[in-house]
């Protein structure tokens, strides 16, 4: 299927100032980078501009909910220095405002080639609320001739940075961007048959839209997780619901069981497609990774279209694969975002790409 928007092949960058809008919103644990799937996701598209001769590259991103107050522990500084040392030790430099003076200075004394992460934009309550003055001070301020958005993980927010912003510059996607929207929505406009979704997760609120949406599309649904243990039924033929579970001490059903991992092992075997969202147990605790430990790894081995999306599922997967035991694991697609991947699956129109230039 053809990709709808504008991407960065589609526009001349040499010699301009280009801004890009990356989700670098990524797991911190005291002041350090947990896991930077996200921030190795956009290197395709930095890499493809400063080789194609942008003057200056200059970077937007969220951290977390700060609730538009600046608080320490959300700032992107600890990003940029990651940023650099996967850029091949690149000067990455920071500034600790995204709006007015201070970053029209940075920008002005930027090496010509070189990169600047703002701060995070959620420190401003107007990037939330979509302000198109906020979008504007943006604009002025980093003198942006060009904006490229390839913060997948985000394009389902009509904020500021991914919605204003986008409609006042000549405005493309990125390569995260492209091949995330490209394969989802093959994913659900003509997936190759048997079509297999792994449903897991907490909250049933979340997911009944997937189920619903796919209900159609799938020739199986399988159901696990906290919703599975909860009590979730069905009455459609097509939907299994995890028939056993591991349980803790307490009798808490904490993973699914073996009958199930059996049941769902020949899905995936028989799918061409296969798409999961939701990890099956309690994964954060070993003892109740082991269902999603199995799922993943029969998944990886299929040669059909395999798609892992959602927060929670793609950084267990993420962590499963730096493990060398894993590697000959090969998935079409880890989706570096959450909410972002289900409502695009759940055929939702993502406001921050329908923003993007048209094809
Ligand atoms: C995410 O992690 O799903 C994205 O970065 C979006 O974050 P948000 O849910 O806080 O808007």
């Amino acid at each position: 299927m053809k990709f709808r928007k504008k991407t960065v092949r589609d526009i001349e960058v040499v010699g301009k100032t280009v801004l890009v809008r990356v989700d670098y919103n990524v797991p911190m644990k005291d002041g350090e980078i947990v896991e930077d799937m996200r921030i190795r996701g956009s290197l395709p598209t930095l890499n493809y501009l400063l080789g194609q001769g942008c003057k200056k590259l200059i970077l937007i991103s969220h951290l977390g909910r700060p609730d538009g107050e600046v608080k320490n522990e959300f700032s992107l500084a600890p990003v940029a220095q990651r940023l650099a040392k996967l850029l091949a030790n690149k000067d990455v430099r920071f500034c600790s405002e995204c709006t007015g003076e201070a970053v029209r200075r940075a920008v002005a004394d930027m090496p010509n080639g070189g990169v600047l992460m703002l701060e995070n934009l959620r420190f401003s309550p107007e990037e939330e609320a979509n302000s198109e003055e906020f979008a504007d001070a943006i604009i002025s301020a980093t003198g942006a001739e060009v904006f490229v958005q390839d913060g997948f993980a985000v394009i389902h927010r009509a904020h500021a940075s991914t919605d204003a912003i986008a409609r006042k510059l000549p405005a493309v996607a990125g390569f995260l961007v492209e091949e995330e929207v490209s394969k989802l929505e093959a994913a659900t406009a003509d997936p190759e048959h048997p079509v297999l979704v792994i449903i897991g997760g907490a909250k049933v609120e979340d997911k009944q839209p997937l189920i619903d949406k796919f209900l159609p599309i799938a020739d199986k649904i399988a159901v696990g997780g906290k919703i599975a243990a909860d009590g979730y039924t069905n009455d459609n033929e097509k939907v299994y619901v995890a028939e056993d579970f591991s349980m803790d001490e307490n009798g808490a059903k904490l993973d699914i069981g073996p009958r199930s991992i059996e049941a769902i092992t020949k899905m995936i075997n028989e799918a061409k497609t296969v798409i999961w969202n939701g990890v099956v147990g309690l994964t954060e605790d070993e003892r109740f990774a082991y269902g999603s430990q199995q799922l993943a790894t029969v998944m990886g081995h299929n040669p059909g279209l395999t798609i892992v999306g959602g927060g929670d599922t793609a950084g267990f997967v993420e962590g499963m694969l730096k493990d060398d035991a894993n590697a000959d694991l090969k998935f079409s697609l880890v989706s570096t975002g959450g909410g972002a991947s289900l409502e695009l699956l759940c055929g939702k129109k993502l406001p921050g790409l329908e923003a993007l230039m048209d094809a």
